[in-house]
């Protein structure tokens, strides 16, 4: 029989009738290391940023992976080695890009609420720019560089008042959210900044939201910033480079955002045409790297028919999966073995074991399972481990790294002893 694609899964195929991420058997994988299972393929990690390497052939570009999207020390390290860069957010995700292998020059830090602490660690580290995100936090990160008398390199994250057409949790270049200079006092703000002894300008910032699925939002944005771009160059501060944030969406329910090269050829078609062609890009991509490379495997526990609601209660939950919850999020769910066109279906809620209503992983799907079955959940690569928690005292789960037919087993499922640590009794 010959393998059934995914859409929008390039390594996720049927083979013989059972569920494969590249050369591995997920009923193997599950058999050796039990569910909830997050199972990830490195050959469509990898082939995803070739997509951004295509777009950026013959540029002064570099893509620096958002990390909060899946922080994993073995895909960190993957794309080290890949030669990205880094966005971080945390002194934590900068321990662990540094524990990975990243070049802390290749690191730029975001994110409207650094400390003093984080900042210190970071200029200590070298890191490439602080992609700072308000004036009270110039000020700040003047003075910590002052004091350890170094120079930090920034950039300005702008916020563009630029509609990206997202989830409005997951939407940040608008004037209503929290992240950015108002376009408007970016000027004023170059010039504040570009005083500043400990402060050294390198570049601007932007990133307007997340699961963007249109390219008009981007190349109104660049439009934006480019503008903003001549205005501080023309006031005599020189930016070198232009980072254009994350934010490209994935294929989850029928989805089609632009591939990563058509899009980029259009934004450098513009950066081209106004000028900018031979300036210096950064981007930021998270989702877009990882989401669509990933699956989480579940076991059904118990179906549980009702007369409104027919449920299927899976051993994996909210804290594993937070988009739905959090987002009302789609994933596609399917099987681990493949059902014949007539087996019966019935339309069932997918839930997990944890105490909320809030936790279902999908609502009304169609499967023909039974319990001891297992399922996939579609498009976990990206803000599934990274975002999941112990809630109801549940263990993270473990996660397998595949590479065609081999796989690693890149985090263990949380011991007991893992929740309690750092804990105390009276
Ligand atoms: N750069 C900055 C400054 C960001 O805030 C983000 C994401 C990115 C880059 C990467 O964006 P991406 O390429 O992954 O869209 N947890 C939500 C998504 C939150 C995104 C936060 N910022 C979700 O599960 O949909």
């Amino acid at each position: 029989m010959s393998a059934l694609q995914l859409p929008g899964h390039p390594h996720v195929h049927y083979q013989h009738e059972q569920l494969h991420v590249e050369g591995c058997n997920l009923k193997a994988l599950v058999a050796a290391h039990g569910t909830p299972l997050f199972v990830y393929s490195k050959a469509s990690m990898l082939e995803a940023l070739a997509a951004y390497q295509r777009g950026f052939a013959g540029r002064n570009a570099r893509v620096c992976y958002a990390m909060k999207a899946n922080s994993t020390l073995a895909v960190l390290q993957l794309f080290a080695k890949a030669g990205c860069g880094f966005d971080i957010v945390s002194g934590g995700e900068l321990a662990r890009v540094l524990a990975a292998g990243a070049q802390a020059d290749k690191v730029i830090f975001s994110g409207v609420g650094k400390t003093r602490d984080e900042m210190r660690v970071a200029l200590k580290a070298g890191i490439g720019c602080f992609n700072v995100e308000s004036e009270a936090e110039i000020d700040v990160l003047n003075e910590v560089a002052v004091g350890l008398g170094v120079q930090a390199p920034i950039s300005i994250r702008v916020n563009p008042n630029v509609d990206p057409k997202t989830h409005p949790y997951i939407s940040t270049g608008l004037k209503g959210n929290k992240f950015g200079i108002a376009h408007e006092r970016t000027l004023l703000t170059y010039q504040r900044a570009a005083a500043f002894a400990g402060l050294k300008v390198v570049g601007i910032d932007c990133h307007i939201g997340s699961q963007i699925t249109e390219e008009t939002p981007y190349l109104d944005a660049m439009d934006r910033m480019l503008d903003i771009v001549e205005s501080i160059e023309a006031a005599g501060i020189p930016i070198h480079h232009i980072d254009f944030g994350g934010g490209l969406g994935i294929n989850y329910n029928g989805d089609t955002p632009p591939a990563a090269d058509a899009l980029w050829q259009k934004l450098l078609a513009k950066l081209d045409a106004r000028g900018f062609g031979q300036r210096q890009l950064m981007i930021e991509p998270g989702r877009s790297l990882v989401g669509n490379a990933g699956v989480c495997v579940t076991e059904v526990l118990y179906m549980k028919p009702g007369e409104q609601k027919n449920f299927c209660i899976v051993d994996a939950a909210m804290n594993d999966l937070p988009r739905p919850a959090m987002y009302q999020a789609f994933h596609a769910i399917v099987p681990l073995q493949q059902t014949s066109g007539n087996a019966a279906t019935t339309v069932v809620d997918v839930v997990g074991p944890v105490c909320e209503s809030g936790d279902w992983i999908g609502h009304d799907r169609n499967l023909a399972v039974q319990s001891g079955d297992h399922l996939a959940v579609l498009s976990a690569g990206a803000y599934c481990m990274s975002m999941s928690s112990n809630y109801n005292s549940r263990p993270k789960a473990a996660e397998v790294l595949v590479d065609g037919a081999q796989s690693h087993l890149i985090r263990q499922r949380d011991s007991f002893a893992d929740q309690v640590r750092g804990e105390s009794l009276l």
